[in-house]
């Protein structure tokens, strides 16, 4: 099926992901219909579909009238049901909550608790390190022998980076990195573990309990050590958001990171002029990061509740409405990028929205793009010569993906 015979239900298909022209395509064809879709696919809950780089931007800055509770992704009512089953009937977040689904000044005072840590100061301390473990990662690649699914590097390095920031040791990090799958990108049949989402969901509950609790006794810098210390109004924070802290950095930390990586990689493999451009110009890197992430908008998207009626785009939208705030689409829009499917690591200027804007924007924007201009000038520096060696694979599922197998072979300085 070609991308323009897709029904605009294939929006909420996983498997239309792991095929990225025939996603572009059903979302120019939405953009350039109707781009503010009514869509009620079987299994989901009927929702509004954001298409709009403006829609976009103005719904997510007004987050009085647009809020996050109670829905932060759409998954497939059956697969909700399943959680709230497992929850013992009960709303799963009194298990666990976190920022992406507080509103106001609530959310608010839980992200002040990190703010400033995540800010391009805060993270200064950090930056030597983590260019280090860049260096450690691309050096694998020494041992490897010429030939690697360039994935295994791209998930590790990030991983560690978070990791190491929650006080997870490295011998913890094969099991985090299978837990942190298993939650996030859990519609992929490859990354979905025996207990389900839920059952990663408790043992990593469990594991990170050990962590807080030390931390708890024997404070120290690190982040780990913020966020199990915090008080709000003089109070520890409850166990359930603590863990909800642990676990949203944990799991939105790496995997968007790493599919940037790798689809970072693809891209560059894809136009060799522009691989090219950046080996001869260096200086370019901190623009074709910003072009690297709009290209592969690891997020795919996140949900928005309308509070009050309101018009949008000519539509009008009841109080109670589901939104859908498609990232991939904004940062492709024609209406804002001069030939958006081109891929130009000189892009200037290059507003896109792959980390969101208004409150609730990426708190780890600034580490993300450090980690992907380290991995990337490290891979120049050390590697003379990469080709593809077989197909590149995507990610089945429809909130967080990208390039998940990327066969590739490559002679090192
Ligand atoms: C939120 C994307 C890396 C932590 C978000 C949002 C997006 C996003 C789209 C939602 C924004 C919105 O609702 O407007 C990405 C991408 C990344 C990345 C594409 C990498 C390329 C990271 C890293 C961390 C992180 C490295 C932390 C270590 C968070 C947190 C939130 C968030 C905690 C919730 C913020 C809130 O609700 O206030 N990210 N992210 N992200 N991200 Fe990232």
């Amino acid at each position: 099926m070609s991308a323009t015979d897709l029904p605009i239900e294939a929006i909420v298909d996983p498997r239309t992901f792991t095929d990225p022209a025939a996603l572009h395509g059903l979302l120019a064809k939405i953009r350039t219909s109707d781009p503010l879709p009514f869509i009620a696919a079987p299994n989901y809950a009927p929702f509004w579909l954001v298409s709009r780089h403006s829609d976009l931007m103005a719904i997510e800055r007004d987050a009085k009238q647009f809020i996050n509770e109670p829905r932060q992704a759409l998954l497939p009512l059956s697969y909700e049901a399943k959680m709230r089953e497992a929850a013992g009937g009960k709303d799963t977040k009194d298990f666990m909550r976190n920022l992406i689904l507080m509103d106001g000044t609530e959310h608010r005072a839980y992200r002040e608790i990190t703010q400033s840590y995540f800010t391009p100061k805060g993270l200064e301390p950090l930056l030597k390190d983590i260019q280090a473990l860049a260096r450690e990662f691309i050096g694998r690649m020494d041992a490897a022998g010429g030939e690697i699914d360039f994935a295994d590097v791209a998930m590790a390095f990030p991983l560690r980076v978070v990791m190491s920031m929650l006080g997870v040791p490295t011998e913890d990090e094969p099991m985090m990195l299978r837990l942190t799958q298993a939650t996030l990108s859990s519609q992929d049949p490859e990354f979905q573990s025996e207990g389900g989402a839920r059952g990663a969901m408790i043992e990593m509950y469990t594991y990170f309990q050990n962590i807080i609790e030390r931390r708890r006794r024997e404070p120290d810098g690190s982040l780990a050590s913020v966020i199990a210390n915090a008080r709000i109004d003089g109070e520890l924070l409850p166990d359930r958001d603590v863990f909800g802290y642990f676990n949203i950095i944990a799991t939105a930390g790496h995997d968007t990171t790493s599919y940037a990586l790798t689809g970072g990689t693809l891209a560059l493999l894809q136009n060799p002029e522009q691989l090219a451009k950046l080996r001869a110009d260096p200086g370019l890197m901190p623009i074709a990061v910003e072009e690297i992430l709009r290209w592969t908008t690891p997020v795919k998207h996140f949900c928005r509740t309308a509070v009050e009626d309101c018009d949008i785009a000519g539509k009008q939208v009841k109080a109670g409405d589901l939104l859908l705030m498609s990232y991939p689409s904004a940062s492709f829009d024609e209406a804002i990028y001069e030939d958006p499917f081109a891929f130009r690591l000189d892009r200037r200027p290059n507003r896109h929205l792959a980390f969101g804007t208004g409150p609730h924007v990426c708190l780890g924007q600034y580490l993300a793009r450090f980690e992907l201009s380290s991995f990337f000038r490290e891979l120049l520096d050390r590697v003379e010569h990469i080709e593809l060696a077989g197909e590149p694979r995507f990610v089945e599922g429809s909130f967080v993906g990208g390039v998940k197998h990327l066969p590739l072979a490559y002679r090192m300085r």
